[in-house]
């Protein structure tokens, strides 16, 4: 007999897991959103960038960080020689679109945690990087500002992580980049030691 139960999220493979995220029913979201935003790159990452959700135009094409921010961010990338793709893996706190844009809820956010803690067990990235205040909140289990959660090095599950501003927000708050480009700088500091 055939043993067909389902793994633990915690057990999955990566098409399991994709598969899980995008049948998921756990939350309301998937009831407004047009399609799941599991996550783009290099499944061997050293890199990890984790944003809040998707927006608009990552819900209609199933990719995170494809709209205005998403190019900023590709920026920030290229700053430190980076790609999308190539050592780099993107994804979300949660994997469907709140509705209009609005922050995702804290039981949400709870209920998509465990796909995102398996991918990054399955990726085994060298470093996290948290991409605004949702994100690293959430990750950091804190209520803490961004202002004071940049500049240290904290830890999810014993991988380094560094907390810089969203995108989006660097879009509205162009003083702030300097900031972001010093987050950048350390990120890659920290990276060349890991490595
Ligand atoms: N903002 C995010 O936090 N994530 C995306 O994927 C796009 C915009």
């Amino acid at each position: 007999h055939v043993d067909r139960q389902k793994p633990e999220i915690g057990q999955m493979d990566w098409e399991q897991l994709a598969s899980t995220v995008a049948n998921c029913t756990a939350c309301p979201l998937r009831q407004s959103c047009t399609q799941t935003v599991f996550g783009v790159g290099d499944r061997n990452a050293d890199w990890i960038y984790i944003g809040e959700g998707p927006g608009a135009r990552e819900d209609a094409v199933g990719e995170p960080f494809v709209g205005q921010a998403g190019k900023l961010l590709d920026n920030m990338l290229a700053a430190i020689q980076l790609k999308r793709g190539h050592n780099v893996y993107i994804t979300n706190i949660v994997k469907c679109r709140p509705p209009n844009n609005r922050n995702p809820g804290e039981d949400e956010a709870r209920q998509c945690a465990p796909y995102l803690a398996r991918q990054i067990e399955l990726i085994k990235p060298k470093l996290i990087v948290a991409l605004g205040k949702v994100a690293a909140q959430n990750l950091l289990g804190s209520q803490d500002s961004i202002a004071s959660l940049r500049g240290k090095i904290h830890s999810f599950s014993g991988i380094p992580l560094i907390v810089t501003y969203h995108p989006a927000y660097l879009l509205r708050a162009l003083p702030e980049k300097a900031k972001a480009w010093q987050d950048l700088c350390t990120a890659l500091e920290l990276m060349r030691a890991l490595s």
